[in-house]
Parts: C-alpha cells; structure tokens; sequence
C-alpha cells in the first residue's frame, strides 16, 4: 500500500485500488470496483472491517476511547450542553446560536402531539407488551398518519419529518409505559422544555400537578446527549439500509428500533441491571466473573466490552458521575451500585478482561441510573430509542442527501447445495 493507493494480488493479477483519507481515522481502501477487476467478493460479516459510508456526523476511536459529535468531545457536549442543542448540531453541523436554538426547540415543541387516532392503537396492545414492542409498531405507524412528509425527494418533507420524530418519540414512549401500568395518557406540555415534558408524561399523572426534579432533568438530559448518536453501529445501519431503498423515514426509524431492541445492542442496559440485581452482593461477584470467562457458560458480563471501544467508553465516566448525582440528589441507597462498582473494579483487574480489552460500556451504569429514577427496566431500551431517534434522522438525512447515495446490497460466500433436479415427493 502507497501513494494513496492499495494493490491486491489475486489469481496472478495486480488489483489497484484507491485509498482514500477521512479528516481523522483510518484510510479506507475504496473496492468499489474490485468484483469488476477481480471477480471476487471481500467477506467481512458483522463489518469489522468495513466502512459502509462516507459520514461527517460522529467519529469514534474506539483504542483511545474517544467520541466526537461534529467534532465536538461528548464528555464537553455532555458537561455543557443540551439534548436540543446536541441534537441541532446533530442536524445541522455546527452549534446554533441563541436565536437558531430557540427556533429549533419552538419547532420540536410544536410537534410534540401525536394524532388522536394514533392514541387509539395503544388499546390494541396486550397491557403487558415490552414498550419495544409498542414503539416498533407505533413509530411505524406514523407513516400511515403523516402522508404530508413522507416524500423523500423533498427536503422540507425531510426536515419535517426529522422534526417529527425527535418531537413525537418522548410522546411515543410515555405513553407506552402508561398504558402499561394502565394509567391516563397525558398531553405534551410545551411550557417545559424536551426532557421535562418527557418526565412529565411518565410520571406525572392528570389528577395532580408534576414538578419536574431539576437534577432528575439534568440527569435525563444528560442520558439523552450519551445516547444520540454513535456513528455507524447496529441499528444505524440498519436505518440507512432500510431508507437506501427509498423506504419513509418513519419506516426507517421503526427498522432501528427492532434492531436497537437486541440484547446485545440496546437491550444490554436491561440485562446489565437484571444482572447486577441478580449478583445482589459484592461477595457473589467472583463466581459470575468465573462464570464470564467461561468458555462452556454463555454467561457475559452484560455492560462489558463494545465492538468498537477497546478502553474505557467515554460515555460509561460521564454515566458513572451522573449515578453518583441522582443517587445524592433522591437521596437513593442502592446496594446495586456497590456492587457496580465493586464489580467494574475486579474485572478492570483481571487478566481476561485486561488482556481481551473489555471494559465498561454506556450500558453499564446507566440502568442503575434510570431505576433510582423510576423506570422500570422494561423502559431502558424505549429511552434509548427515544434519545438515538436524532441521531438515525441526522444520518438518514445525510445518506438521503449525498449524491453518490446507492441501495445497500451485500453480497454472499454461497455454501448451499449446487444446482440439483427437482425430485418428485415419491423419489425423495
Ligand atoms: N463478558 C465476557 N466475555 C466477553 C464479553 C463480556 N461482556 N464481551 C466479549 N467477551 C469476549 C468474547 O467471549 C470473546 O472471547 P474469545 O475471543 O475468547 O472468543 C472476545 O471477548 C471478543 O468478543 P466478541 O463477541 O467477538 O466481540 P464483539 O466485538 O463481536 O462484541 C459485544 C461486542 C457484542 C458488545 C460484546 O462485548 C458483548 O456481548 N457484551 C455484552 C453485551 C453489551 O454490553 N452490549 C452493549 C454494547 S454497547 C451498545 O450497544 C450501546
């Protein structure tokens, strides 16, 4: 590899290829044309080495342990900033100022109502549905409501339909943990900004008045800003493959939502909790850690280890500050947390963990979090959902925008039988 190009020797032939540069990261050798020239695929499932887009939204360097929104180092954006604010510069590139951000939160304000016949879908679900479940269909759902901004080739259809999304997701997903305990739905209140019209909505009730907490606020507020983007992992992608083929934004956020919903993607804070509640002690974690690293136990230390962070999640130190905020703040004692902390403790010390590069990831505190505020963990993922819905909008927008924009297609190493005559029932 040289002079911003790569040659790949096959079947005697010299491939030449070009290597192209991003602003900070690795090159890329571009393949595109490789299939052509050589006849012959690259195989690479899961993408462990591939780059399937070009992207100016969010930049990771997993060995270093850094994430940049625009640039801009999450740990700052998380210290200083808002979600709207986050989510503007999501949208839109660069940080807005004063006027831009009270625009833009006016607009998601507006938005925030769902269509009353929407409302009525709830009753179709079993009370006792995963709010991913609820969120799936409901969030597909919008398409069949708002015909008005599905046209894609339009980019005031395409900004409306953004703010549609980020507006009706925290509606969406109150009301999905409404009906599951079979309280009233509550109407938005656009008097409170995003996150504590949200908090509203989840626990207020209509027979009483709801003062927001303003440290449970900072700390949702917080939780969001983690959780908007993540550049191109499982459920992203899966949002631009579903929108490559032209399908409706809304379509295309519900296929995020199935796929974040994966215990081994959004669903992990579920099971981290599930899991430090059922260790229960600091004394019974040696056994799980045992359990961990047994190749013959399925067992995982959920909340451990990311594709591609192989040091500490930068989220996961902003996560663990803000446990430590809301447990001060709602005078909380959970012995979860102890053993949280005891646990990260041993493992961040043993060989296997060290040497397999495993450490904690956004997951592991932010469900010891969200339960000393109220949430059951049936609602972590829903949160999650809600949080990244800007961030699948942003690089959906930006997919739908770039020009060289193609409908994603894989291709395969077929291992099936080769071509064979069809035997009549009686043969077989
Ligand atoms: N506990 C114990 N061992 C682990 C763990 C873990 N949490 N994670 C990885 N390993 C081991 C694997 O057994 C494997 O060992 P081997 O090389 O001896 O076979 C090695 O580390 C590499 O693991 P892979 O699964 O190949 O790594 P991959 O990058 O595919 O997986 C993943 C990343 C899915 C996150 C994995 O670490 C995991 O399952 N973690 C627990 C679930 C979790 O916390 N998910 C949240 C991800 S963050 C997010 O979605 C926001």
């Amino acid at each position: 590899m040289g002079d911003n190009q790569a040659i790949l020797k096959a079947d005697g032939k010299d491939i030449t290829m070009p290597v192209r540069s991003g602003t900070i990261g690795p090159d890329v050798i571009d393949i595109r044309k490789m299939y052509g020239e050589s006849g012959m695929f690259t195989y690479d499932p899961g993408f462990t080495s591939t780059a399937s887009c070009d992207s100016a939204i969010t930049y990771i360097d997993g060995d270093e342990g850094v994430l940049l929104h625009r640039g801009y180092p999450i740990g700052q954006l998380a210290e200083h900033s808002s979600f709207m604010e986050v989510s503007y510069l999501l949208l839109n590139g660069e940080l807005p100022s004063t006027p831009e951000l009270s625009d833009f939160s006016r607009t998601i304000s507006r938005h925030t109502m769902l269509h009353e016949q929407l409302m009525q879908f709830y009753r179709g679900f079993r009370r006792d549905a995963h709010p991913m479940a609820i969120m799936c269909g409901v969030v597909g759902a919008l398409s069949a409501f708002y015909h008005d901004s599905t046209d894609i080739a339009d980019p005031t259809h395409r900004k409306i339909s953004s703010h549609r999304l980020i507006a009706k997701m925290p509606t969406i997903a109150a009301a999905a943990y409404k009906y599951s305990i079979g309280q009233p739905f509550l109407y938005p209140d656009n008097s409170l900004s995003y996150t504590g019209n949200f908090l509203r909505m989840t626990f207020g009730v209509p027979a009483e008045p709801y003062e927001v907490h303003p440290a449970v606020e900072k700390a949702m507020d917080r939780i969001f800003i983690l959780h908007a983007d993540h550049e191109q992992n499982a459920s992203t992608s899966t949002v631009r493959l579903a929108g490559s083929s032209g399908a409706n934004p809304f379509a295309c956020i519900a296929a995020g939502i199935a796929c974040l919903w994966g215990p081994a993607h959004g669903g992990a804070n579920e099971a981290a909790l599930n899991m430090l509640q059922e260790i229960g002690t600091p004394d019974r974690i040696p056994h799980y850690i045992e359990r961990a690293k047994d190749k013959n136990d399925p067992f995982r230390l959920m909340g451990f280890g990311h594709r591609v962070y192989k040091n500490y999640d930068p989220r996961a130190t902003v996560m663990q500050k803000t446990v430590r905020e809301v447990f001060d703040a709602l005078k909380v004692t959970d012995p979860v947390f102890e053993v949280a902390m005891r646990l990260e403790e041993m493992a961040l010390n043993d060989p296997y963990f060290i040497e397999k590069k495993l450490f904690p990831n956004v997951d592991f505190y932010s469900g010891v979090i969200l339960s000393a505020i109220g949430f059951p963990t049936t609602m972590f993922t829903a949160l999650f959902a809600l949080a990244r819905t800007v961030g699948w909008v942003a690089q959906w927008n930006e997919m739908i925008s770039d020009p060289g924009q193609k409908i994603g297609r894989p291709r395969q190493l077929y291992t099936g039988s080769a071509e064979r005559d069809y035997l009549a029932i009686d043969k077989r």
